[in-house]
């Protein structure tokens, strides 16, 4: 692997998954990342990325700086050729030159603006940084991917499915902000490569990204996916249709423990930080259903997976 830029670049997920839950297991330091070090920016705020891959990186040995960016360093300006006389003091060449200088991974998290579409897809933070640096670059979720969380609802599901072939449905559920597609569309992407019954449930004017879902059956009927689900997993996305925008805030797809009932006793992921009775009901999320702090805790494992095959260069 030279980069983890997209789910793409694992060649064998089952393989990747089956690491992590070693490393799970073990829980050991290893060597592999002494005297190395992780460099990590973040354009937007973070919990889980931002803590689970330090302790992934610490874990394997290695050194970690961590930057808001957004807030600390120079205003980077990505356009080639741009006379810099904006509020933009620093050019992204200069800037992943630099710090390849001084780290041997550089992981980056860049959200979208919900805004303008093609701009948002043509990733310019994340492929800037992959064009720049000389070491290799890891996605911490950007405006289309969040390719680590992937990775760990990938695990999570294997580490707790009970059937061979589980039916998995991704749950739209409303949100009062308008929120970036990355998530669903890496979950949608991650488990057309499982062996799952996987279905999309979201209303209508919320289909998610075509070339993404053209495999997957999508509901519009909440209430019809769920039947006999083994896994849901909730997630609001603002609306790919009519980019960025929140069309519906009501309750009506809140997941609550009457909608779980249809279910067969589903395990509930969300990938946090989740707001509860609007996106989740208490009852669920504090109820044995609720797998999201499991979840949560197999960040670390996804992150030293990558980690380690980043710092050995391995496929
Ligand atoms: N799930 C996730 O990426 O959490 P953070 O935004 O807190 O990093």
């Amino acid at each position: 692997m030279n980069n983890y830029i997209t789910l793409s670049d694992i060649e064998n997920l089952q393989e990747l998954i089956d690491e992590a839950l070693q490393l799970k297991k073990k829980n050991t330091a290893g060597e592999v990342g002494k005297g190395k070090t992780l460099g990590m920016l973040f354009f937007n705020p973070s919990l889980r990325t931002r803590l689970s891959t330090e302790k992934a990186a610490k874990l394997l040995g290695m050194e970690v700086m961590v930057m808001n960016a957004d807030k600390d360093g120079w205003a980077l300006e990505f356009e080639d050729g741009a006379v810099m006389d904006s509020n933009k003091a620093e050019h992204i060449k200069e800037a992943a030159a630099v710090l390849s200088q001084y780290c041997d991974i550089i992981a980056v998290r860049a959200f979208p603006d919900l805004k303008d579409k093609e701009k948002d897809e043509a990733e310019v933070v994340l492929k800037s940084f992959q064009k720049y640096a000389s070491v290799p670059v890891i996605n911490l979720e950007s405006a289309t991917g969040h390719p680590l969380q992937a990775l760990t609802d990938a695990i999570t599901i294997s580490e707790l499915k009970t059937e061979k072939r589980p039916k998995v449905v991704l749950t739209w559920a409303p949100h009062p902000k308008a929120l970036p597609q990355s998530v669903p569309n890496s979950f949608a992407e991650v488990m057309q490569k499982l062996d799952a019954d996987f279905v999309i449930a979201n209303p209508e004017g919320y289909n998610l990204n075509p070339v993404i879902t053209k495999d997957v059956e999508v509901i519009h009927d909440q209430d019809e996916a769920l039947k006999d689900a083994d896994f849901v997993y909730v997630k609001n996305w603002s609306s790919y249709e009519q980019y960025g925008k929140a069309l519906k805030t009501d309750t009506s797809w809140t997941l609550t423990g009457d909608k779980l009932k249809k279910t067969n006793n589903a395990k509930v992921m969300h990938c946090l930080p989740v707001r509860r009775n609007m996106v989740i009901a208490d009852e669920v999320l504090d109820s044995e259903n609720s797998v999201v702090i499991h979840q949560a805790s197999n960040r670390t494992f996804a992150a030293q997976a990558v980690l380690r095959r980043l710092l050995e260069r391995k496929k």
